[in-house]
């Protein structure tokens, strides 16, 4: 169960990196709920690392010193990049040693992330407080004149279990069956914050960070948001929205309109009640963080009608269709209980191994990928690495697609119940990636699969 706190911490934000720039993971310290706790973080940051905010065909000199003492690495979520700069879990930096990623931005506008991908460890390291964000820009975004600078709001939120000994991370079974939940919410490492807003519109740039708690956010005075975009970048129209999920991995833009509210008012940022959650998601709505309306403005700027070319790729161009069952119910799958088949984490029954290619994949071709929980109870947001691609279908469950899931995604969120179709289109990035469930307890448990593009 969530517990709030009284919204009394300023929010703040992390630092920026430079196109040239060295991240120490390291073990640190960080002021949470009043208390200097260990937890894990990117130096030259604590709780998340600095903040990348690069054009597109920027090239990027990144080397990650790893002063942990067990292996990391970092996965660029979101990034399209070659096979061996994407973080793969084969690709390490031993405890004391180096890894360097150089690479060239060759994508839109859009809000993308970093986070470590060591197999079996990345909840933990995420959960501690390895993560950063990573910005792209384009001409096309700023022809736009969206809010910007102090009124461009970028907040991670996550959910963190707070302990004397610091961020604790011991999933017990049944958290690693539903994931690891933490009591606290932070956003961008604050607990329980608070950020002073004028009376006009802000951009609010959303990452759920959390390794399993999805969000339902709306606002405490039913505001209506405008979703401007997701993963993958700006949609090509903005949907007016009272709420919309956002499962672990996912990311939101969202245009949200202050103006009308007198000096003082108080707004909240809340995670509201959801069906469809299975037995351990969507219980309990909650505040994450207040806004204080503290400046009145006059704002002339209008929510664009068009925001983005985008072209829907026609289901009549794939080549291939592949399904996977991610249902994870062993009564479904038949597997009899004691085979020594444990209840673990699955994809077509199978668990991660990185020396078995599961899917191979023509370059410059479109498939379409059926993800199929519908004799799951568990939700899984489900994430390929290397690609962005279009959601053709939801059925079950919801039965519809939402707000956010036009345009490009690269992380999907599959209820139980739900069967989601999507469609990629595979370039030429050729090399081997894997494709997981964002629940990083699930993905350490073996939820994870390969495709080799060739
Ligand atoms: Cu953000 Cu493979 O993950
Ligand atoms: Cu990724
Ligand atoms: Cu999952």
């Amino acid at each position: 169960m969530v517990t709030e706190g009284d919204f009394s911490q300023l929010l703040s934000f992390p630092t920026q990196a430079g196109l040239n720039q060295t991240l120490t993971a390291q073990a640190t310290t960080a002021n949470i709920m009043g208390t200097t706790i260990p937890v894990l973080g990117y130096q030259p940051n604590s709780l998340l690392g600095p903040t990348f905010r690069v054009n597109n065909s920027d090239s990027v000199n990144i080397l990650l010193q790893n002063n942990l003492s067990e292996h990391t690495n970092i996965h660029w979520h979101g990034l399209k990049i070659p096979a061996l700069m994407d973080g793969h879990p084969d690709q390490l930096a031993n405890a004391g040693g180096t890894f360097r990623y150089q690479f060239t931005i060759n994508q839109r506008a859009g809000l993308s992330w970093y986070h470590p991908h060591p197999h079996e460890m990345t909840g933990k390291q995420v959960f501690q407080g390895l993560a950063g964000l990573f910005i792209i820009n384009d001409a096309e975004e700023s022809a736009l004149n969206l809010p910007s600078g102090q009124f461009e709001l970028p907040l991670v939120i996550q959910d963190k279990r707070i302990t004397n000994n610091g961020i604790t991370y011991n999933p017990a079974m049944e958290e690693v069956m539903a994931g690891f939940m933490g009591e606290s919410i932070v956003v961008n490492g604050v607990y329980s914050p608070y950020t002073e807003v004028a009376t006009r519109y802000y951009r609010l740039r959303i990452l759920n960070g959390s390794n399993a708690r999805v969000y339902n956010l709306a606002f405490s005075n039913n505001a209506d948001m405008a979703i401007i975009g997701n993963d993958g970048g700006l949609l090509k129209n903005p949907v007016t929205a009272k709420e919309i999920l956002i499962a672990p991995g996912e990311r939101l833009d969202v245009l949200i309109n202050f103006a009308g509210n007198t000096i003082g008012t108080e707004i909240f940022l809340v995670s509201k009640e959801f069906a469809s959650g299975g037995d351990a998601q969507g219980k309990q709505s909650f505040r994450i963080m207040k806004f204080k309306i503290a400046t009145s403005i006059t704002d002339t700027f209008t929510v664009p009608a068009n925001l983005s070319a985008m072209t829907t790729i026609a289901a009549s161009s794939t080549v291939k269709t592949r399904t996977f069952d991610i249902s994870n119910a062993m009564e479904h799958h038949g597997y009899p209980m004691n085979d020594g088949m444990q209840m673990r984490h699955r994809i077509n029954g199978k668990l991660f191994d990185s020396s078995r290619i599961d899917e191979n994949i023509s370059a410059n071709t479109n498939e379409i990928w059926v993800f199929d929980n519908s004799k799951g109870d568990e939700p899984h947001p489900m994430h390929l690495h290397g690609v962005f691609f279009q959601v053709l279908g939801r059925s079950g469950g919801r039965g519809n697609l939402i707000a956010s899931e036009n345009g490009w995604k690269d992380t999907v969120l599959v209820m139980p119940g739900e069967t989601v179709r999507v469609i990629v289109p595979f370039e030429n990035n050729t090399g081997k990636f894997v494709f997981h469930c964002h629940n990083l307890e699930h993905e350490d448990d073996g939820m994870m699969l390969q495709y080799q593009l060739s």
